[in-house]
């Protein structure tokens, strides 16, 4: 069964798909010691024939240290045009080995680049060491997260009064409520 919220977000991106940025999103984890964080990541697809929300991420980067710790994780994402706001709040799979490679595939050059860099969020290399070839398989640097949501929660600012929409899941099945804004 597709979750009821998918279609309500595939209509959100559909009508977004002139604008690269639509596919922005904010991921937020928690640190080991127990303090939220978040950051930009580009939504990569769904998994194939199911709700796994797709992103890329270098195996080096804070993130990775803190979703193996905790895989919990909440994204937030905008759609400027239609007014909406989606939370996706599940538990984050971090897929290495061959599945990564349609989406290694996917990626520019520019971006397959990057996971030949040196070491992120390290001091400054110099200039020379980020003048490398991209790799043409997935390097070890270069990892795949899912998101499985749990919960998303659907604000619609256009509504008067607004809308919002609550989906949580049990077990294979999907729950919905309409909220107060
Ligand atoms: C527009 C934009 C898109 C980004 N896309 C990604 C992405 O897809 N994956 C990623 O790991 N970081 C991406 N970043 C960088 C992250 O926001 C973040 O700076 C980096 O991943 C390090 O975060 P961390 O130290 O919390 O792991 C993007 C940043 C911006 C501004």
């Amino acid at each position: 069964m597709v979750a009821p919220w998918r279609s309500p977000l595939a209509r959100s991106l559909h009508k977004h798909r002139h604008l690269p940025h639509a596919r922005y999103l904010q991921l937020a984890t928690v640190t080991p010691t127990g303090e939220p964080t978040n950051r930009t990541v580009v939504f990569r697809g769904f998994a194939e024939s199911n709700d796994g929300l797709q992103f890329v991420t270098d195996h080096r980067s804070a993130k990775i240290q803190h979703l193996q710790v905790n895989p919990q994780a909440e994204a937030c994402w905008y759609f400027v045009e239609t007014r909406e706001q989606y939370r996706i709040s599940g538990r984050v799979q971090i897929v290495t080995g061959d599945e990564r490679r349609p989406l290694w595939e996917a990626l520019s050059a520019k971006a397959r680049q990057q996971f030949a860099w040196p070491h992120p969020g390290q001091p400054r290399a110099e200039s020379k060491a980020f003048a490398v070839a991209a790799p043409a398989l997935p390097p070890d640097t270069f990892w795949v997260l899912r998101l499985w949501p749990d919960r998303v929660e659907r604000l619609a600012l256009r509504g008067d009064p607004q809308d919002r929409w609550h989906y949580w899941r049990e077990g294979d099945t999907w729950h919905q409520v309409d909220w107060n804004p």
